[in-house]
Formats: C-alpha cells, structure tokens, sequence
C-alpha cells in the first residue's frame, strides 16, 4: 500500500516520475513529490495518479539542476485521497519533508501530544506526525538521521519513509519498519523504492534495508546503520528482471501482457530445482496443513487444500485475515502453515503467519518475491517464477502458485508414500504439458473478445463450480467484480441451489467452471437447474464435451488433462474474459478503483 521513490542523480525530476510511476500499482489516490532546490524544499501534491499530475503540473519548469527527491502515490488509509493528505508531509517550518509507507497505530496520541506542543497540522493523515517529530529532533540538533531514528523509537506501528532536510540538501535518509524498502545504485546515481521494479531501470546493484535500520543516500553511495547507531553490512540481492519485463512491451494493458506471459511464467515455476521442491515438501509430512494468504492467494491455498487431502494429508483453506479468529484456542505445534502470497508482504498474510511461528507452528512461504518479508519468515520457501507482476488483479502469480502447489503436493505425496514413483513420474511429466496448453488457449482469446461483447453490460453473475475449481470459480469472479465492477460471486455449484438461484431470472448470467473431471456428471445437474430458471449459461469446458456444448449459451473448450490441472487451464478464459468486459466497459483493468496490488495493512 502506497509506492515510496527517493533519488540522488542528475536531472531528478523526470526519474522520480518514472520511479514512482512504476509503482502505482501499490496504490494511485494521490501523488506527490519533494525535491530540494537551491537549497529549499519544493512540494508538489494533488489528488489523482501520476498521468493527471503531470499532466496539470508544469514539471519542466523545475530546475533541471534538481538533484534530490523523494516521491509518493498513495492508497488512502487515514484521511480521504486528497490533496492535503497526500504526502510528502512538511513539518510546521517546511523544511522537513517526508514520505511514508505504512500504518501508525499511535498516532492519535503523537498528534495531540505534538499539538499540545505547538505543532499545526495542515493533513487527517497518521503519516504528518513523523514530519513533525522529526522536525522536533533536527530542533534539538541531532541531525536529520538522528531525528528519524528518534522519531522512529516513538512511533508503533509499519513505517518505511524517505525524508528531506533543507539543512542537509545533498541527502535522503530513510527508515524501515515491517515496510519494504529496497536501496539501488546505478551508474548514475542513488534511488530508494518500495519495490524492484522502480529500480530496475537505474540501479545494477540492489540492497534490501533490514528490518529497523536507517540508511544515509548521498551521490557517493549510502551507509547503513541499525537504530542504536551501529553500521550493519548491506547485504546484496541478485535481480535478473530486465526493463521489458516491467515495462507494457506493447500490450494495451500490463494485465494482458501477463495473461499472455504465463506459459512462460509457469514453465520457469516448472523448473523450480527438485531439491528446493522435496526441502520444502518434507515439511509437510505428519503435519497438519495449514494453508493462508489473501485474495486471489487464497484461492489457491483452497484450491491446494482439494489436492493434498485427496493424496492423505490434513489440509485446510483459511483466509489470512481471519486467520487467528478461526483457530482460536488450537495449539499449533503440530500445524506447518503455508503462506502463500505474490508480493510477500500482504499484512494480513504476514499477520496470520506471525501468530502462527508465536504458537509453534511451522512456516513455509510460497511468494513471488524472494527478498521478501513472508519468505524471511519462513523455515522454507518456494518462490514462484512469475517474474514481475504489475497489474493490480493478479493472474500470472496465481498460475504459478497452483503450479507451484501442486508440485509441492505430489512431492509430498511421493515421499509419504501416498504416490508412487511411477505414477509421480506420470504428474511431472503431465505437467510439463502446461504451458504448451495455456498457449494454446491465449491462441483463441479471440472468441472471448466476442463473449466479453455480449456480456459487457451485465449487472450480476454467478461463477459456479466443484471441488478444486470452487476455487476456480471464486477467481473468475473475483477478476470479473474487481475490474468491470460487475457484481460476481464465486459459489460450489452445489450449495447454488440453497439460496444463490433465488436471484435467478431470465438472462441472468451464470459461468460454469465444468471441466470433465470427477464432479463432471453432477456439475451438469447444476447447469440444468440454472437454465431451468432462464439462466444464461457460459460454461468453459473440456474440448469435444458434446453434451454440455449443447446445454450452454456460450462455450469456452480448455485441453483434455488430467484433473488437478483443470483449475490452471480453466483460469486462463476466466481472466481473459474479466480482462475484456472491463475494457469494454471503458474501464483501466490495471487500475481498478479502489484497489492496491500489495495491502500492508490490518
Ligand atoms: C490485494 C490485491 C489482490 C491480491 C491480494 C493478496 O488485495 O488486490 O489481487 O490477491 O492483495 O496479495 P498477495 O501479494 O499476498 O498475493
């Protein structure tokens, strides 16, 4: 939630633009930006994303000699998205400026104390307190790195910030505190980011800040110290994302670019070393499965969760935020939880596996991030090969997260014995058809373009299935709801019959997740209830399934496989479809209203 961008470099201004604009994913209710300038700070502020911004705001008539800055976009936690409440925050003297990622939890109580001592406020935000702190530090003159570490000391609560001093203009000093923020030198100057892409085009080095330390940018590099003042060793981190794969490369959207990315995106999480696979899969043995995340990586924790208790594990689905209410009471010493979450840092997937390491349970972390905070959580890891993954409704990372389950599954099913070696040898083997599968369904998007047409219009829709594509099901409607703001549910075409139909009337629209696997039979049974009542029904299907082509309105056929690939295959039309109904209905499918890529808070 919210993207920070800081640079020391020739010609700031238009970096900073491009940093910050690489990370509006996490959030693009406001935007702002501080630069120093002849010694004096320069905010620049509004409401809206970086395009609208830049397109008002006159930024070539800032000096071209800038070479500081520090930039923010925002998603709105305390205070409205408004120009005031967008950051950077000023102290009382406007020679302080800060930028900040994160949530206090005592602010209400910093604010009325700096109040009390005078301060004025000009935002709602919980970020201005540490504007104000920090300008009560560098008063009592400790500098400006020792005013952000004591500001630091009195906050509780998430915080990465980058903040300026007018008395010290060559430099950014910065803090970080359960947000990530990730330091880059390049030949040409020195950046800050919330996240890699923004860096990938200056930076050939990147260091991750660690977890409550300060660090210094001056043109000359960076020093790296703990909050008591000790120096701490950067510690590198190898990033072979080149700019191509962060940039659109001439898709209309980053969402279709990455539905048209995944046959590669899931052939390198294919090629995840065999021995990371068995580490982390010894986990699970004699374990009670626990499986978390949030949103779209809660489908397929669910989806998994289908998979292992079928090979004779004990595996659950909870979703993160409700993590610790759910499990309430229950010792978890013999519970291994699988956390699974494309960024690494959803707070509530952090939040869920806090409580469980607390209570003596196990981790493993399946993230797509590796510099992440849920994987150095982690007793092991697997890290998807989705590569870099922009657009805010996940696809590519939720691909590569089945796949990447699925083959932690079997590997445990292999070395508990529920599987043999044969028959694991037949699972790899299917497996390494799937790019080649998901090809071909993008070849034929087409056709979806023509559904998505006669759908674009619809106010409601059911998205219906069984066993592992219930959760197939839930991720087409959450695709569907979360960027055409069409009204979606994801349901067990079973449970339909018991309260869901009652809304049915003619030309309502129901999507039938009806590969031809083991619920196959009964799934039919469900279409007919549905179009008994008018319904209008789109089923994506198994190529050459006469009976149900004949039962649909409209069709979609994914290749003959094997069961437990169906909900990957049947994913790809789901997104696809979600992805034209949005443009169709003139909406931006990357930046749905609303939305952040990665939620850092409760
Ligand atoms: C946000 C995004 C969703 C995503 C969820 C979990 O809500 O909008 O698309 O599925 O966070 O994110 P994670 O990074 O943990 O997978």
């Amino acid at each position: 939630m919210c993207g920070i961008f800081g640079c020391i470099c020739e010609a700031a201004v238009p970096v900073l633009v491009d940093g910050l604009r690489r990370l509006e994913y996490r959030g693009y209710d406001s935007v702002g930006f501080a630069f120093i300038s002849e010694g004096r700070i320069i905010v620049m502020k509004d409401k809206g994303s970086i395009d609208d911004f830049v397109r008002r705001v006159d930024l070539d008539s800032l000096d071209s000699r800038i070479e500081v800055g520090i930039g923010h976009t925002r998603w709105a936690t305390h205070g409205a998205p408004c120009k005031e409440n967008a950051h950077p925050h000023l102290d009382c003297t406007g020679s302080i400026a800060i930028v900040h990622n994160g949530v206090l939890e005592n602010f209400l109580e910093l604010r009325a104390g700096l109040q009390a001592r005078g301060h004025a406020f000009s935002s709602n935000t919980d970020s201005e307190v540490i504007a104000h702190l920090v300008e009560e530090g560098v008063r009592s003159g400790i500098g400006l790195k020792g005013a952000l570490a004591s500001a630091s000391s009195q906050t509780r609560g998430s915080m990465a910030v980058a903040a300026l001093s007018s008395a010290e203009p060559d430099r950014i000093v910065c803090f970080r505190r359960e947000s990530p923020l990730i330091l880059g030198i390049g030949p040409k100057g020195v950046y800050c980011a919330s996240d890699i892409p923004a860096l990938v085009k200056y930076a050939t080095r990147f260091f991750l800040m660690p977890e409550g330390s300060l660090a210094t940018l001056t043109r000359g590099g960076f020093t790296l110290e703990s909050a008591s003042g000790e120096q701490i060793d950067p510690c590198a981190v190898g990033v072979d994302w080149d700019l191509a794969a962060v940039d659109r490369g001439g898709y209309a959207h980053f969402m279709l670019k990455e539905i048209h990315e995944q046959p590669l995106a899931v052939s390198n999480t294919l090629r995840i070393s065999a021995e990371y696979v068995a580490r982390a899969a010894s986990l699970l043995l004699g374990k009670r499965i626990l499986l978390t995340g949030s949103g779209t990586s809660y489908h397929a924790c669910l989806c998994a969760s289908y998979l292992l208790n079928s090979l004779g594990f004990d595996a659950r689905a909870i979703i993160s935020s409700e993590f610790e209410e759910h499990l309430k009471g229950q010792p978890l010493g013999e519970a291994v939880v699988v956390g699974v979450s494309q960024s690494g840092e959803t707070a509530d997937t952090l939040g869920a596996i806090r409580h469980a390491k607390r209570l003596g349970a196990r981790v493993l972390g399946i993230t797509n991030t590796l510099s992440s905070s849920i994987t150095s959580l982690s007793d092991a890891y697997l890290c998807t090969q989705g590569g870099p993954e922009i657009g805010v409704a996940a696809t590519k990372s939720f691909l590569t997260q089945l796949v990447a389950l699925e083959m932690l599954s079997f590997r445990a099913a292999l070395a508990s014995g529920s599987l043999s070696r044969a028959d694991y040898e037949g699972v790899v083997s299917e497996m390494a058809s799937l790019p080649a599968k998901i090809s071909s369904i993008l070849g034929r998007l087409d056709r979806l373009r023509e559904i998505a047409l006669k759908y674009a219009d619809r106010r409601d829709a059911y998205f219906l299935g069984r066993g592992m594509n219930v959760a197939t099901a839930m991720e087409g409607a959450l695709k569907l709801k979360e960027i055409s703001y069409i009204h979606a549910e994801g349901y067990p075409a079973g449970e339909s019959k018991h309260g869901p139909i009652s809304l049915v009337e003619p030309g309502f629209l129901c999507v039938f997740v009806a590969p031809k696997d083991s619920s196959r039979q009964r799934i039919i049974g469900n279409v007919m209830e549905m179009k008994a009542r008018g319904a209008e029904i789109f089923s994506v299907l198994t190529e050459g399934d006469g009976e149900l082509v004949e039962v649909s309105d409209e069709h979609f056929e994914v290749p003959e496989s094997p069961e437990y690939l169906y909900p990957v295959l049947c994913t790809v039309p789901l997104q696809a479809l979600a992805y034209y109904v949005a443009t169709y209905r003139g909406l931006d499918p990357d930046r749905p209203r609303n939305l952040a890529k990665s939620v850092t808070v409760l």
